[in-house]
């Protein structure tokens, strides 16, 4: 096992988009961030300077942080946040990871341009379980907004209490592609050689969508989720959620030419307050030139479902099963039932309401709109702070109710609060959508745990029929699952990982209205204690 060290410096650059030109957040400069790459058993330790004029943290988004949530990033939650001037080194240890996973800022709306692949090879010796891939390629979907200083998006949102501003465009490895006259000359190209197969880890950095993706004429294989390997199956397009990654194959073997890959917004939600158009990149097969050929004769697009196809990302969805079967947990110690909504508000009198209705937007889980402390918890509960958190997160709500009718069994409110779960219980978690405000998927993502996705349907959720239906065998393994409209998802895990987690929807308007929940896993008796001590530099708030 090596140790790779490496210094991200934040600071912020001019970049040019959409004839636009303005500053953003990056890492080193760079857009997106520098890739990492390590193999399965190494230890990164990544530096992070704050150049820049805004608090900073880094999330190793799919990295598990076994025992240390000291590095898991979350602001308020594992930290405070760094702030501008200051360090903080960063430990990574890959003991279980391996595949496309990703690394992102979660400070506010930082991430939209703070973000890079981060790839773990399998260790020295090992292989992939499918044929080894001529070439790699990243490919991180992304967004641009025009003339927003991203930073001020949520903060503008939470005072009014209206919707954050929408994107420009969706990008591909920061280009929005070919059918923005601005941006065409830098459409992001990849060069194939006839015949030969090459492995797209695809992530979806977007902030607000679930997208879209296919290559025109070309049949992928998708082998790998969230960095957790499934059994292969092929598919014309993939539906991704923010959060997800996921790993394909490309078999070049089409005519000499050109095609479009493409993505574009899958919003089952309102059918409007999104953005609407398709980002391309070109697929071009070797020796195929001249860039006056393609704007004469540009490439066809893929056939992409519509914004609105539930049924087809359904049908993308179910089809992922873990490669390897027999890890799912088939006894249960902790029943939980948290109930995913986005409702309204009233306003109190300091603050303007610019929502439907005249009332604020926001986002719960069991009722509580989720709220970050002056300090973060995990500090809090390691040195036994009082009043930074409480422990009566409303972990029991009925089982039998209407969630996705209008109402919900209780009335939102602000709050800090968490669930404390014992060391190595087994925990089945139902994640119920509602339809209080509107229904929306919710792409869910935990810190610190991979679960398996043991069952998933639309409606309410049934105690007595639907845990008959559940797949036990081989699940696919996961740390974001979209959890569908109007729908529910159970999954379980093994609470086997001390620290304190958070647990939100990787939709960042629906984080900044309140969709975040936090976990506390206790530390194992001293023989099995796997919580490693702060580090000297943490940051202080
Ligand atoms: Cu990629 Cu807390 O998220
Ligand atoms: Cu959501």
């Amino acid at each position: 096992a090596k140790i790779h060290r490496h210094t991200f410096t934040i600071k912020s650059k001019a970049y040019t988009r959409l004839c636009n030109t303005k500053k953003i957040l990056t890492v080193n400069g760079e857009f997106p961030g520098p890739t990492l790459k390590s193999y399965r058993g190494d230890t990164l330790i990544v530096n992070v300077i704050n150049n820049a004029n805004y608090n900073i943290t880094l999330h190793w988004h799919g990295a598990r942080q076994i025992g240390n949530p000291w590095s898991d990033g979350p602001e308020y939650v594992t930290q405070c946040p760094i702030r501008p001037g200051e360090s903080y080194a960063y430990t990574i240890n890959l003991t279980i990871e391996e595949g496309t996973i990703w690394w992102h800022a979660h400070t506010q709306w930082a991430r939209a341009t703070v973000h890079g692949a981060f790839i773990v090879y399998p260790k020295n010796g090992s292989s992939y379980p499918f044929p080894k891939p001529h070439h790699e390629i990243p490919i991180i979907l992304g967004e641009w907004w025009k003339n927003k200083n991203i930073m001020d998006i949520p903060e503008n949102a939470k005072k009014t209490g209206g919707e954050p501003a929408i994107s420009d465009a969706y990008t591909i490895n920061g280009q929005p592609g070919f059918l923005y006259p601005c941006s065409k000359p830098d459409t992001f190209t990849i060069t194939v050689v006839p015949g030969l197969q090459y492995l797209l880890r695809i992530i979806n950095a977007v902030m607000d969508e679930e997208l879209f993706f296919a290559i025109a004429n070309h049949t992928l294989t998708v082998v790998a989720k969230d960095g957790l390997y499934l059994k292969h199956f092929n598919t014309s397009y993939l539906m991704i959620t923010p959060g997800q990654s996921i790993d394909v194959l490309l078999h070049a073997n089409q005519r000499s030419g050109r095609y479009f890959l493409a993505a574009r917004a899958y919003s089952s939600a309102f059918g409007a307050g999104f953005d609407k158009t398709i980002t391309t990149a070109i697929l071009q097969y070797e020796g195929v030139s001249l860039t006056d050929e393609l704007n004469q004769n540009p490439p066809v697009l893929p056939d992409l479902p519509s914004y609105n196809h539930t049924e087809a990302a359904t049908r993308f969805t179910t089809q992922f099963k873990s490669l390897r079967s027999g890890n799912v947990p088939l006894k249960v110690d902790t029943h939980l039932l948290y109930a995913i909504s986005m409702n309204l508000l009233n306003c109190s009198d300091d603050k303007p309401c610019n929502g439907p209705f005249g009332k604020r937007f926001s986002s719960s889980v069991n009722n509580i709109s989720f709220v970050n402390p002056s300090i973060d918890i995990l500090q809090a509960y390691y040195r036994r702070i009082r009043g930074v958190f409480q422990e009566d997160f409303p972990r029991n709500p009925p089982t039998k109710f209407n969630y996705t009718g209008e109402n919900l069994p209780f009335p939102t409110r602000f709050g800090t609060k968490v669930v404390v779960l014992d060391f190595n219980s087994s925990v089945e978690l139902v994640l119920q959508g509602t339809n209080v405000l509107a229904s929306d998927n919710h792409p869910i993502h935990f810190h610190g745990y991979s679960f398996y996705v043991v069952g998933s349907g639309f409606g309410n959720f049934d105690r007595e029929k639907d845990p008959l239906r559940y797949n036990l065998v081989d699940p696919p393994e996961e740390t974001t699952v979209g959890v569908p409209r109007n729908g529910w998802t159970a999954v379980r895990f093994i609470a086997s990982n001390p620290g304190v987690w958070l647990l939100h929807c990787h939709i960042e308007r629906h984080v900044t209205w309140g969709m975040n929940a936090v976990f506390i896993v206790k530390d194992g008796p001293t023989n099995l204690s796997r919580l490693v001590k702060p580090p000297p530099d943490l940051p202080s708030c």
